[in-house]
């Protein structure tokens, strides 16, 4: 059978970083707050001239480089976004012309902050059913830009970035020991929509509108979320937690990451954990956790690794993989 394999991954930060300390002179919060209560230590903010679509576009670069490819190699292009350089055209297809590929076909996807596993679900569904070889998967974000800087409660928790994976078809046997995507399953439940969402858009108020949340409310419900399409991808592939060598979960909430682990059973010392240096990054944050692990050897070809996420909708989701 055919499975989806990891050719090569990449990452690219805006240059500022900006610290919990730096924060303070904005709002009325404290590095002992945001550390406490998210793990948070900095986050990346773009600068003048760094969109989401140029952060992606490194992103892509590193990930080809990796992988020794160009974008001549490539079929599809999938960006993960809710941060899209303009409403239209696609995110997707202006990192496609940035790259200068124009042959295939490239959209976004957006599902928040389950971004990426909604786009390497799409890729996988696409290279499976051999629509595509070679897929270049982006999550890409830039937070900062819908953020209320004035609201304590949501800006000092989301940075901006972009982490990139390319996918690739490769034989497999169909047994666990494959290479490559093993399962994926995505959720999504639009009743908690006013629990996180951005007050705007093109078609009810003309303009770009700012996050809002009510954190403890998706607090709630996140570790719930989390387990339920973790214990699916267990049960789909007849794995268990011991046969995992790295969770790399979406990068919220220290509390919630450690939570969700703890409830799996999965020891702190196989999760890969960045949300201290990133912030939350939404659909950016798995590939960018994912490029840090990966690039420092701790993800090695052959580990067993899970992705799994969750974020406005809501919607959540798990892939498990090997690497
Ligand atoms: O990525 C998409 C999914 N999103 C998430 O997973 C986020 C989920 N939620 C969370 O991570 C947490 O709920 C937060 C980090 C957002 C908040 O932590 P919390 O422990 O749930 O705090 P809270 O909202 O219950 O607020 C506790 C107190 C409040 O004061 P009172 O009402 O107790 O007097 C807040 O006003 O902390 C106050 N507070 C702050 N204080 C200093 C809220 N924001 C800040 C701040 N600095 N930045």
């Amino acid at each position: 059978m055919i499975r989806s394999v990891v050719r090569g991954f990449g990452a690219a930060l805006p240059k500022q970083v900006v610290t919990n300390l730096d924060l303070e002179s904005k709002v009325d919060t404290s590095d002992e707050w945001i550390v406490q209560r998210t793990g948070i230590r900095q986050r990346y903010i773009a600068g003048e001239g760094e969109t989401t679509a140029s952060l992606g576009e490194a992103a892509g670069r590193a990930a080809l480089e990796n992988a020794g490819l160009t974008s001549a190699d490539l079929d599809l292009i999938i960006v993960a976004t809710s941060t899209p350089d303009n409403t239209f055209p696609a995110t997707a297809v202006n990192i496609q012309n940035r790259l200068g590929m124009h042959h295939g076909a490239a959209f976004d996807v957006q599902a928040v902050c389950s971004g990426f596993i909604f786009g390497v679900t799409t890729a996988d569904a696409y290279i499976r059913g051999g629509l595509a070889k070679r897929v270049l998967v982006i999550g890409a974000e830039t937070f900062s830009r819908i953020l209320d800087w004035t609201d304590r409660t949501t800006c000092v928790l989301f940075g901006d970035g972009a982490g990139a994976i390319i996918l690739e078809a490769q034989e497999g046997t169909g047994a666990n020991s494959d290479r490559g995507v093993l399962t994926t399953q995505l959720r999504s439940d639009g009743a908690h929509k006013e629990k996180l969402y951005v007050d705007g858009g093109p078609s009810t108020t003309g303009t770009v509108g700012h996050l809002r949340m009510e954190g403890r409310e998706v607090f709630k419900h996140a570790v719930g979320m989390i387990t339920d399409v973790i214990e699916a991808a267990f049960t789909a592939t007849g794995t268990t937690a011991d046969d995992l060598d790295w969770l790399v979960p979406h990068q919220a909430n220290r509390r919630i990451i450690d939570g969700s682990a703890k409830k799996l059973g999965i020891p702190l010392e196989k999760v890969v954990v960045t949300v201290d240096l990133h912030g939350n990054t939404s659909a950016a944050s798995i590939p960018l956790a994912l490029n840090t692990a990966a690039a420092d050897g701790r993800i090695k070809r052959g580990d067993l690794v899970l992705l799994e996420a969750m974020g406005g909708g809501f919607t959540w989701g798990s892939v498990l993989l090997r690497w």
